[in-house]
């Protein structure tokens, strides 16, 4: 199942609102649309928003093309309008740009250059998130209990997810005996959508409510905890879901490997640390109420934050599509350096070692 894509001209994805009530597919047909549904969190989760990001670019390049308007001015429109939706997870900004850097006005587009680039990111994706299914999956032993975070499932990405790919493959390979899903306060992506994945793979699961996590974790349930990331910086500081970092000192509390999942797209080697990262602050009415009643006396202030920083010295190890990387022992700069000279030279991914 791809939960983004490119169809008969138009953006299909799942509308992640509604899960798991209802499975609604919808069809963007403006970047407005695409911009409501990435603010509105219908399509979230760091690499879908990074294809999203991709496709809405090239459905306004396109729409420009056939309606005779400036090709440029629309790109550019639509880049800053879609960026500005969610300022944490890099995926999106890589996403825009990489679709944008096709574009080149001196040659006036002849085709559908920025869609071919589009839908090449959809299909890399889905390649890339079972890659790291497959090395992360590597890291678990036989009968691992598996404590995951918020959704970093087949619903954050274009196809089997981050750290739910790993699960996927060690779940094929017999090594899982169950995962427990946060719940995910305020808006419960562990409960709605984790829960709903865990469901359709046949994986033993159960939720905890956030607070129960620690605990857990101390008391000897847990042998992994794998969460996916918004944003590595280059020091391997990790921003993701609120509550991550409370969760990664638990893990070092009680000597539980804590494991980061991501692409290579997520890694910002432009952000030198944690420090840097831009945190989205969200409107207090999701903290303050629930189901649309105010459940705090009126006039209550909230925090409401949608990520923290875990830095990276909680972290046991980062898997990415070419490998695992153990911050402080070795170099995500180099990582990522390698895969860039790599891809120059056509042929991405071949001479570099993906075992863990
Ligand atoms: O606010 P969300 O639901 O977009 O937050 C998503 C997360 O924090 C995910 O863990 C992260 O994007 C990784 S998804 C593979």
């Amino acid at each position: 199942m791809r939960t983004i894509d490119w169809v008969d001209g138009k953006i299909r994805l799942i509308d992640q609102t509604r899960l798991p009530k209802e499975e609604v597919w919808l069809s963007l047909r403006t970047v407005e649309e695409l911009a409501e549904a990435i603010s509105s969190l219908r399509v979230r989760g760091a690499p879908a928003l990074g294809v999203a990001g991709a496709l809405g670019v090239a459905l306004a390049a396109r729409q420009a093309r056939e309606g005779g308007e400036d090709v440029g001015e629309a790109i550019a429109y639509a880049a800053s309008l879609l960026a500005s939706t969610r300022p944490t997870a890099v995926n999106l900004k890589w996403g825009i740009e990489r679709v944008k850097r096709v574009y080149d006005p001196a040659k006036p587009e002849t085709g559908d250059e920025l869609v071919e680039q589009a839908r090449a990111m959809v299909a890399e994706d889905e390649e890339i998130n079972r890659l790291i299914g497959e090395v992360g999956a590597s890291l678990l032993e036989g009968g691992s209990r598996v404590l995951t975070h918020c959704n970093a499932g087949a619903l954050a990405c274009v196809a089997h997810g981050t750290a739910l790919s790993i699960v996927e493959v060690a779940h094929e390979r017999g090594l899982v005996a169950g995962v427990t899903a946060t719940e995910t306060r305020p808006l419960l992506q562990g409960s709605r959508l984790t829960a709903w994945e865990l469901r359709r793979m046949g994986v033993p699961h159960r939720v905890t409510i956030d607070s129960g996590a620690a605990g857990l974790i101390a008391s000897g349930e847990i042998d992994v905890v794998v969460t996916g990331a918004d944003r590595v910086a280059a020091n391997g500081d990790v921003a993701n879901k609120v509550g991550t970092y409370a969760l990664a000192l638990a893990a070092k509390a009680s000597g539980v490997p804590f494991v980061v999942a991501a692409p290579l797209s997520t890694i910002d080697l432009e952000t030198p640390d944690g420090s840097a990262i831009p945190i989205e602050e969200r409107s207090a009415s999701e903290v303050l109420e629930v189901n649309g009643t105010q459940i705090a006396p009126e006039g209550t202030q909230a925090y409401n934050p949608a990520f923290d920083v875990t830095p990276a010295s909680l972290i046991s190890a980062i898997v990415t599509e070419l490998g695992v990387v153990r911050p402080g022992v070795e170099d995500l700069r180099a990582l990522v350096e390698a895969s860039q000279r790599t891809a120059k030279a056509g042929s991405p991914g071949e001479d570099l070692d993906v075992s863990p």
